[in-house]
């Protein structure tokens, strides 16, 4: 079904989005500022350099179903939905300016409050969680004398596309994220984009804004990563090519979901150790590499989270369910639950830990050493009675996935606290708590709604085997 579209702001996202969705065969009226931009677009050509486009406007212009004006009211008048892809860029002091949005939002609802008909405005432009709520619907809501979700309707919807190649990856999404107060709000939205061929996820609006500055945050992250690898390979006179073919091979612990779940801080033999030696490596050759050296501090400044979380609570007995690094393991060297443990001891804390894995009659070498350099009374803060511990806490730590949730669910009274650090799966939360809390992670209660709806792909999660992906 063809729909009537307008679009403001005629940049890379706008002009992209324009041409795409007026081949998809809807009729799509661009809106800008700058004259230049509207006169070429209403004359069939592009505004921006990009792939595809200049054929796109053309044929599309041509066909009719693609024009420009500097004239919000009408574009608004004469469209059922509102795309604002204006631009959001950096004040000197890092700070959003959100003048264009503001400005953006103003416009449209002045031409809403002489609207008949329901309209819907979307959002494109990459703003901060909240500033939808906070910022576009009041003044949507002021300049029309209107009511959102009432008498118009407002979404925000991410774009997700690369310049260089932004016309395939509108067609080719890698995936599509609705957002609004309400799933019904997404029923227009639902409609436009059930052609492509994405996987879509309906959340509430701070959700989907949030979603887009994820995405870009984890892609800089990448390329810092990346970077600083190829920079410490040159420097050691290694083949970068071969080591990061081997590493973007393995789809498995690499290029995969693996330890990407919020949850405690990562620990063990292993991370820890060759973190230090790399970095450690690194200095040597005079190379600095501040992101690979900000891990560990990052990694210490969670445990020190989970100190903070517990002694905000105010409350003196701490039961620790799990004490290794990881659920089904004993191995204690440099497990954060056991810094954990020393941090809260130190302030004063009376600790009673459980843990199935770990008997210290049973632990040796340079793992018993490790325990006992570092807790040295740990044998008598340990129990394998899972009951008793959890019974003796005011505070219950799930610091395991391990943990057996109906036996913890029927030793808990509803007044303990739990503060769960290893971000448990919800259907194995127990039952029954007044306050359950996460070290890193919400779940915002109303998403339960969107989940309802669209149960395969909202706030999904990925499962972790036992194999112990999770840090
Ligand atoms: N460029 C990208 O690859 C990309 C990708 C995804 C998301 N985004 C986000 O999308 C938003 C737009 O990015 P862009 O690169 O297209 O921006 P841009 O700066 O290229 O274009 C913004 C356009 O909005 C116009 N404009 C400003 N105020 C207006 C108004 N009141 N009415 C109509 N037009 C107005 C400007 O004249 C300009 O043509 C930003 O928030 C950006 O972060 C960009």
């Amino acid at each position: 079904m063809s729909s009537s579209i307008s679009i403001f702001g005629l940049g890379y996202v706008g002009s992209v989005s324009a041409a795409c969705l007026a081949q998809m065969g809807h009729r799509v009226m661009g809106v800008d500022v700058n004259p230049a931009k509207v006169e070429m677009l209403d004359s069939g050509r592009s505004p921006i350099i990009e792939a595809q486009m200049s054929e796109l406007v053309a044929e599309n212009n041509k066909a009719c179903r693609l024009h420009a004006t500097d004239d919000a009211n009408a574009a608004v008048q004469g469209s059922e939905i509102s795309f604002l892809c204006v631009g959001t860029p950096s004040l000197p002091n890092g700070k959003l300016d959100l003048s264009h949005v503001e400005h953006v939002a103003r416009e449209v609802g002045t031409a809403l409050k002489h609207k008949a008909s329901h309209h819907t405005v979307v959002l494109r432009s990459t703003v901060l969680p909240g500033t939808t709520e906070s910022r576009v619907i009041p003044i949507l809501e002021s300049s029309s004398g209107r009511r959102a979700g009432i008498d118009f309707t407002v979404c925000y919807n991410p774009e997700f596309m690369r310049e260089g190649s932004a016309v395939a990856d509108f067609f080719q999404p890698p995936c599509t994220v609705l957002g609004a107060q309400s799933p019904t709000h997404l029923a227009r939205l639902r409609e436009l984009y059930a052609g492509l061929p994405a996987r879509t996820f309906e959340t509430n609006i701070a959700a989907a804004e949030m979603a887009k500055y994820v995405s870009n945050v984890f892609h800089a992250l990448k390329v810092s990563f990346a970077n600083e690898i190829g920079t410490l390979c040159k420097q050691l006179n290694l083949d970068t090519e071969t080591i990061t073919q081997i590493f973007t091979s393995d789809t498995k612990l690499n290029i995969s979901p693996a330890y990407l779940t919020p949850g405690f801080a990562f620990g063990g033999s292993c991370l820890p150790k060759d973190l230090r030696a790399l970095t450690h490596r690194a200095k040597e050759l005079d190379l600095t590499l501040p992101l690979l050296e900000s891990i560990i501090p990052s990694n210490a400044e969670h445990i020190t989270r989970a100190v903070d979380a517990i002694l905000h609570t105010r409350k003196k007995k701490i039961a620790i369910l799990g004490l290794s690094f990881k659920a089904g393991t004993d191995d204690l060297r440099e497990s954060p639950q056991v810094q954990l443990i020393k941090r809260l001891l130190g302030e004063g804390l009376q600790v009673q830990i459980w843990d199935q894995d770990v008997s210290l009659g049973r632990i040796a070498g340079s793992n018993r050493q490790y325990i006992e350099d570092v807790i040295p009374h740990i044998g008598s803060l340990l129990s394998t009675n899972f009951d008793e511990v959890v019974r003796s806490g005011e505070v219950v730590i799930v610091g395991s996935k391990s943990v057996d949730v109906n036996q913890l669910s029927s030793q808990l009274l509803p007044n303990q606290i739990v503060i769960d650090l290893v971000n448990l799966d919800p259907s194995r939360r127990p039952a029954g708590v007044r306050t359950y809390e996460g070290i890193c992670w919400k779940l915002w209660k109303s998403s339960a709604e969107f989940r309802h709806r669209d149960p395969a792909c909202n706030t999904q999660r990925t499962p972790v085997p036992a194999d112990g992906l999770s840090h």
